[in-house]
């Protein structure tokens, strides 16, 4: 599609940013002023338009309530010291929603309307990207069916819509994580790939499980065998074991393709660090436990950017993890990848869009 697109823009009347409080952000609480409308109708996507952040009209028959036919991103924009606006991978989460799309039979999104409708609502609402250090506004694209009907088949109708929210940390000090061995995110031939709605879903009860039991989130292991590490929660996972960084690739189709991950492995490579993508056991990562060999461990997604762990269940035992060394390579890709959204660095890989 390469028609200029017309984006009709209504303001809201009553802003929220006055009443916002910006030291004390959490994640995903608040939900800036406007947000970005696209109606998928007639095998096109129209009517894209800037409203005001409200409810929506659903007729309880919704397709999306009852087979969850509905995929989102997370991306983040950040305001560097010249107070511009630097939005980091986009076009890589943009590909990431299509892919999400074509598994669950939803039409993609042509990337000018991503871009041009998370471009235009950045603009209008850019005074809710936070100045604190250490925070961002957080970008939520999705996509969801749309059709009113109870039969079920791919719907007929969707909406893509782009919500934004002022963000500080996720998490807000190392996990302790329990490796499930009962249940599965993921199986080869699923959705695990697929950033769908219904995965989210379906990870919620045994995490509740290990959160009753005192873990902050679980380590998914494979769906066949349970011996394979395969993510942390909602993030990728990655472990230091006598100096090499090791995560789990994403050929099985049960990983998801996460940007932050793609980021570290780059950064790792160009740190000098040696990186073996393949999946680790179980009792692999409880030997380099008991025998001092694993020096970190940490998930990585966009909302947490690196998440530290701290502990380690395995078959009902905590392996509690060393303390992290000075200069230990968590550290340094954090600030690293930092420094880069923040445009306190060069963007060498030409991974920052400026609004
Ligand atoms: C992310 O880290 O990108 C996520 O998708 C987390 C979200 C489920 C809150």
């Amino acid at each position: 599609m390469n028609k200029t697109l017309t984006i009709n823009i209504n303001k809201s009347k009553h802003s929220k940013l006055e009443t916002t409080n910006f030291d004390e952000l959490s994640f995903g609480q608040i939900i800036s002023d406007h947000m970005f409308v696209a109606e998928y109708k007639d095998g096109e996507w129209q009517d894209l338009r800037i409203e005001p952040y409200g409810p929506l009209q659903i007729n309880p028959a919704n397709a999306t309530l009852h087979y969850g036919q509905s995929v989102f991103e997370g991306l983040k924009a950040y305001r560097n010291e010249a107070g511009e606006i630097l939005v980091f991978r986009g076009d890589a989460n943009q590909r990431r929603l299509n892919e999400s799309a074509q598994r669950m039979c939803i039409p993609e999104v042509p990337e000018e309307i991503f871009m041009e409708g998370m471009r235009k609502l950045l603009e209008v609402d850019k005074d809710w990207i936070p100045k604190q250090a250490g925070c961002s506004l957080y970008i939520r694209p999705f996509i969801f069916a749309a059709d009113d009907y109870l039969g079920i088949r791919p719907s007929n109708n969707y909406k893509f819509m782009i919500l934004t929210s002022p963000v500080g940390n996720y998490y807000s000090k190392p996990v302790a994580v329990k490796v499930e061995t009962q249940y599965a995110r993921a199986v080869e031939g699923g959705t695990g790939a697929a950033k769908a709605a219904g995965n989210y879903a379906g990870s919620l009860f045994p995490a509740r499980k290990a959160q009753k039991e005192g873990y902050d989130q679980l380590l998914w292991t494979d769906g066949k065998t349970h011996q394979y590490i395969e993510e942390s929660g909602t993030m990728n996972v990655m472990f230091v074991i006598d100096g090499t960084l090791i995560t789990a690739p994403i050929s099985t189709g049960t990983i998801l393709k996460g940007i932050t991950r793609d980021s570290v492995l780059i950064l790792a490579k160009e740190m000098g660090m040696p990186v073996e993508e393949r999946f680790l056991t179980v009792s692999e990562l409880e030997d380099a436990l008991l025998s001092g060999r694993l020096e970190e461990a940490f998930g990585t997604g966009t909302a947490a950017t690196v998440a530290f762990i701290r502990l380690i269940n395995i078959h009902n035992k905590d392996y509690v993890l060393p303390e992290k060394a000075a200069g230990a390579f968590s550290d340094r890709v954090l600030k690293r990848l930092d420094d880069i959204k923040y445009g306190k660095v060069a963007d060498d890989h030409g991974w920052i869009m400026k609004i």
